[in-house]
């Protein structure tokens, strides 16, 4: 439970502002490439501020000041966009499928050399998705290890070969059970979390039968992604960018360790589920997010179908669109959302007190040679699972045919 002014100070992201100006230190996804393809410039709503994505006449993307018309309806992209020449210019650079802003002052920080920065152009895949929440809430889901049990709880497990493609359809590795029944059957995992020179390492451990532990490792990366498994041959790695304080996109990069990903495949199964050109949810508040009863006594825990995604919108989206915190009750599965707080309220302080070199991620030369995150599933012994985890990571790097070495 918080103030209602250290609330604010957290989640408010407008010019100006504490959180706004951490966020503003560090590249921000402002579209997807796919969005460039349809054409420039391209409106693009970013942090509290209207702008739009063009190319400069030296080639490079830009973002630039959009003005705005009093008539123009804010949930329809105009037709024409109308450049604000006195306003404020933004660096902006392709990279993996989505196209990166630097909002903040001076020259921007170099990129880590995580693997979905590394990966070859075959083997990543972009996609993003509308939330009408704040961006932290929306955050803070994804580091929460216990929600997944529960939220996204399928009463049956379907075949994990037809699984492409999907979260949490694959078998565990080491057995053949289904992540669906791991995740159904051992509930309450233990948390423990590491603090890093990225953010926030988080791992859950489920304890189960015959002295066997699951073990996943999923990352925080400051300030606001995270870097998790998706199947033993993803990874996930989502950004919950601000859009403005009450609305917000996740994009992730999909990163295969192995086959080139099938981009047909997984921009048709989510383009299924998504309206262009703004990329929002088909499920949503104003249809009850689908809701079936009938499924939700047989088939899952949610009643709002099979798509994940759809179930974490419904339940940050379900908090309103800025989380009362000054209502909330943290408990021990919550750690890892009580250190990120925790990090980002030191960064804000930092940086008020002109102190930006500890903020984590800005280090200049030293960003650029970090790789990982190390993110996956494993099921060991459990007196070795820490060898285990670290062991199946290293086995997936090493038979990955671009260069994921750690
Ligand atoms: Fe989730």
């Amino acid at each position: 439970m918080i103030s209602q002014q250290l609330n604010d100070r957290i989640t408010r992201i407008g010019p100006g502002t504490p959180a706004g100006a951490v966020l503003r230190r560090y590249w921000q996804p402002a579209a997807l490439a796919d969005e460039v393809e349809t054409g420039l410039p391209l409106p693009v709503n970013l942090m509290g501020e209207r702008l739009a994505l063009v190319r400069a006449d030296d080639g490079a993307l830009r973002l630039v000041t959009r003005q705005s018309g009093p008539g123009e309806p804010p949930a329809h992209f105009p037709e024409t966009v109308a450049i604000d020449a006195d306003g404020p210019t933004y660096p902006a650079t392709l990279c993996a499928g989505v196209v990166f802003a630097y909002m903040g002052p001076g020259d921007p920080p170099d990129f880590p050399s995580f693997d979905c920065f590394r990966a070859p152009d075959s083997h990543v895949f972009a996609f993003k998705g509308l939330w009408e929440c704040n961006w932290l809430q929306a955050l803070e889901i994804g580091i929460d290890p216990a929600h997944a049990s529960f939220l996204h709880r399928f009463l049956e497990d379907e075949d994990p070969e037809a699984g492409y493609g999907r979260q949490f359809r694959d078998k565990a590795a080491q057995t053949n059970m289904p992540m669906t029944q791991v995740l159904r059957e051992y509930p309450r995992p233990e948390i423990r979390v590491d603090e890093t020179d990225f953010g926030l390492k988080i791992t859950a451990l489920r304890h189960m039968e015959g002295a066997l532990t699951h073990v996943r490792v999923t990352n925080q990366i400051f300030p606001e992604a995270i870097c998790i498994p998706m199947s033993r041959e993803m990874t996930i790695t989502q950004w919950h960018v601000p859009i403005d304080d009450e609305t917000c996109y996740w994009y992730t990069i999909f990163t295969s360790f192995d086959r080139p990903v099938d981009k047909a495949l997984m921009r048709d199964q989510r383009l299924k589920e998504h309206r262009l050109p703004d990329y929002a949810p088909l499920k949503n508040r104003a249809n009850d997010y689908h809701y079936n009863p009938d499924e939700q006594a047989t088939l899952t825990y949610t009643g709002m179908g099979l798509d994940i995604n759809v179930h974490d919108q419904w339940a940050v989206e379900g908090m309103g669109r800025i989380q009362d915190r000054t209502q909330e009750h943290l408990g021990r599965s919550d750690v890892a959302i009580i250190r990120f707080r925790r990090m980002l309220r030191r960064a804000i302080t930092a940086l008020e007190e002109g102190d930006e070199a500890t903020l984590p991620m800005l280090g200049g030369a030293e960003v650029g040679r970090m790789v990982g995150p190390l993110s996956n599933d494993a099921i060991a012994d459990s007196d070795n699972w820490q060898d285990a985890s670290w062991q199946a990571d290293m086995a997936r790097r090493a038979a990955c045919p671009w260069d994921a070495s750690v």
